[in-house]
């Protein structure tokens, strides 16, 4: 058995062939049969890629996380930094539609998966919950091979009589659920709040549910890349922007030599349907720095494929707000990315670079400023029906107020 080559499948079937040498390098081929890309950055057309360009697309479907990928490393007796082992051990279920397998193994044609797995009670979840930061996404769960990316703990999980299961071998999952870090004990409210706040306002996101687990908020988000009819799973194929530009998810912010809006608007000129998902975009960028969002980088943006050749901007995730305009964002508006710095002439400059008419920016802005406080306040009254905590909104919406008026000002609406 060749325990240095895996087979890359696509929606089941083999696709290419990711091999290791015995440098620690991959190198990435497609079969000659190959009719679709994993990536816009790995061309099928062009059928080998060295270590250099396919190692940062690869890593992307890995955690980014030092400590998740040394626990996972300790659990699975492999090195942190081995991509290749990390996918062999664990790439049976990534984000979209790409799965690695031995070369051996048997071929199964996957468009969808059965909804299927081991429903976990509160008592139970509430006790993984908290071993996950030794164990992170339930590695050593029997015949669980799941990997998601990011920073943050999460694991995938999927919904049965809306209740929390684990999914069973060989099925996919469906939601996404992420749990409070020690050091942002805020992160749920938040992520919930400005995900429900976005979607308030038009912009196409992805449903979250807060679930309190015993004591602990988590945050239930369904995957926009698994679409559910009744008890069959589909998947979809995606990639973030990082991985559609090739660059490595240590550089996805602009300010480390990743992409700025330039890069992005350029990839979404070969979607489908570009003037749609150029606006979309648009709305998003307005809207990440009206709330203070600064986390609205590359990896946090992905294309979804609706078919082999055609892509559209995915809906949205991980959308939160920092709370403080002395803050930078993740890339810069016009040439500037501190947000107390920006002026109407970042954004004249940024519509300019992007080929964007700055009245309908304006008139954009305009729309999304009349309603942002209105909406916030709703989604606030409803969280107090729910009977959620609060206090970080209250914070937020103040937070909201004072950035309203200054920004108003600023583009000359008052
Ligand atoms: N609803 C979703 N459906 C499908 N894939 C998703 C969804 N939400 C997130 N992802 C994928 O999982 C990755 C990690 O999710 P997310 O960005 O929410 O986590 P994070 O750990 O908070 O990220 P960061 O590293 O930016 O802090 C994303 O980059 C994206 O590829
Ligand atoms: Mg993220």
């Amino acid at each position: 058995m060749q325990n240095n080559k895996l087979s890359v499948r696509l929606f089941g079937q083999p696709i290419g062939i990711l091999e290791l040498d015995n440098k620690g390098r991959l190198h990435f081929n497609y079969l000659s049969n190959a009719t679709m890309s994993i990536s816009l950055s790995l061309p099928s057309s062009e059928q080998a890629f060295d270590h250099k360009h396919c190692h940062r697309f690869f890593k992307s479907l890995l955690p980014q996380n030092d400590n998740i990928l040394n626990s996972i490393s300790k659990i699975l007796e492999i090195e942190p930094n081995n991509t290749f082992d990390f996918l062999r051990l664990m790439g049976q279920d990534c984000v979209g539609a790409l799965s690695f397998h031995l070369l051996c193994s048997e071929i199964e044609d996957k468009q969808t998966s059965p909804l299927k797995g081991e429903i976990i009670s509160d008592k139970e979840l509430a006790h993984r919950l908290g071993y996950l930061c030794e164990i992170p996404m339930l590695v050593n769960e029997e015949g669980r091979r799941a990997l998601l990316p990011g920073l943050q703990s999460k694991v995938a999980v999927c919904l049965i009589d809306n209740q929390i299961a684990v999914p069973s071998k060989g099925c996919f999952s469906t939601h996404i659920l992420k749990f409070p870090a020690r050091h942002a004990k805020d992160l749920i409210d938040n992520e919930y709040f400005c995900m429900r706040l976005a979607s308030r306002l038009g912009l196409h996101v992805c449903a979250v549910e807060m679930r309190k687990i015993q004591k602990t908020n988590t945050l239930l988000i369904k995957r926009y890349d698994r679409e559910i009819c009744g008890n069959i799973v589909k998947h979809y194929h995606q990639e973030d922007f990082c991985q559609a530009l090739g660059v490595l998810p240590s550089r996805k912010l602009e300010v480390d030599g990743g992409p700025g809006f330039v890069h992005c608007f350029s990839l979404l000129q070969k979607a489908n349907i570009p003037a749609i998902d150029r606006n979309h975009f648009m709305r998003m960028i307005f809207f990440n720095y009206l709330i203070g969002n600064t986390q609205g980088h590359a990896k946090n943006i992905s294309l979804l494929y609706l078919s082999p050749r055609y892509f559209q901007l995915a809906p949205f995730y991980d959308i939160s707000s920092i709370l403080d305009d002395a803050s930078n964002m993740a890339m810069k508006i016009g040439d500037d990315f501190f947000m107390k710095a920006i002026k109407s002439r970042n954004w004249q400059i940024l519509c300019t670079q992007i080929g964007y008419s700055y009245p309908a920016f304006k008139q954009l802005a305009q729309e999304m400023l009349d309603v942002l406080l209105e909406s916030a306040k709703i989604e606030h009254k409803l969280m107090e029906e729910e009977g959620k905590e609060t206090d970080f909104v209250d914070e937020l919406i103040k937070f909201l107020k004072k950035n309203i008026q200054q920004v108003e000002k600023m583009l000359n609406f008052r």
